[in-house]
């Protein structure tokens, strides 16, 4: 890993051609050696400004800044290559396809991609970083399958290996849980604490506001075009922030155990317009 980065977007307005305006004067920032965590409703643009951060796509207004905690000058991420960008921050979209009979070991190899020259092949640091990937994301055993006869949970696992294999100082995740069972989510989500507190700097989208609550060292909260609130979960996971931003039909409590806040879908809730008459 190169020496550990941090990711500011500051000010930064978005809107797609010929829509409303979906971002509006949001400041995030991914540091090392902390677990960021990006929760917000369905469609309040989570995905969107993780590819502004990702350097997919420009900011109407404001900007993405790399600083590397050498002390460096921080740059502006549209002006480095995209070669050198992947080098620094690995990001794993919501939705990945990789190349059709890509085998398992290929797929994870591309994570490799940005550390190779053009004119080599994979050499065998490069089959040692993914090997260990795959034991590490407990998928080693299925190494020669195709990428397309795995489950949903393989599949999830076999593409976070990918991005582990990549080494990057940045981690962008989109919802890197999807699909993992309980454990496979526990072990995952562990190692992300782990790498974080080795110095990665890590961003996760995730609608499983109990898992932000376990793991997250900090929240941001989006919604409404803003960031609504930023914090540790305890800050961040209220009644009322929760119910605002998801709807009222949600209820926090605190576990017993850890007293971390818990969120559950409520049973009893219905809305007026619904009920019988
Ligand atoms: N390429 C695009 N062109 C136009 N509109 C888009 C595009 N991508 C996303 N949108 C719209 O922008 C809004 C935000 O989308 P985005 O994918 O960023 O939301 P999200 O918070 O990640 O949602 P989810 O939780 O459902 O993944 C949505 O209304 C979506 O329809
Ligand atoms: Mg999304």
């Amino acid at each position: 890993m190169d020496a550990p980065f941090s990711l500011t977007a500051q000010e930064v307005t978005f809107r797609y051609a010929g829509q409303e305006s979906l971002l509006e004067d949001v400041r995030l920032s991914v540091e090392p050696g902390a677990l960021t965590m990006l929760i917000g409703p369905n469609g309040a643009g989570k995905s969107t400004l993780m590819k502004i951060l990702a350097g997919l796509l420009q900011p109407a207004q404001g900007i993405v800044q790399l600083q590397s905690s050498l002390g460096e000058r921080s740059q502006d991420l549209a002006g480095l290559s995209p070669l050198a960008r992947a080098r620094t921050v690995a990001y794993l979209p919501q939705e990945v396809l990789p190349p059709e009979g890509y085998t398992v070991q290929e797929v994870v190899l591309l994570g490799r991609f940005p550390h190779q020259r053009w004119w080599t092949l994979p050499g065998e640091q490069d089959r040692k970083i993914v090997g260990g990937a795959l034991e590490r994301m407990g998928v080693a055993q299925l190494r020669n399958r195709v990428f397309e006869s795995l489950s949903g949970g393989e599949q999830q696992a076999v593409l976070l290996a990918g991005i582990l294999a990549q080494q990057s100082s940045l981690l962008l995740l989109d919802e890197p849980g999807k699909g993992l069972d309980v454990h496979h989510l526990a072990t995952f989500s562990q190692r992300l604490k782990r790498l974080a507190q080795a110095g990665r700097g890590i961003l996760c989208i995730t609608h499983d506001l109990n898992l932000a609550s376990r793991f997250a060292d900090v929240i941001y909260l989006l919604s409404d075009r803003r960031i609504r609130a930023q914090g540790r979960p305890e800050q961040v996971l209220t009644q009322a922030l929760v119910a605002e931003s998801y709807g009222s039909d949600v209820e926090v409590t605190r576990d017993a155990k850890s007293g971390l806040p818990v969120v559950l879908p409520d049973s009893q809730f219905q809305d007026p317009r619904e009920l019988p008459r």
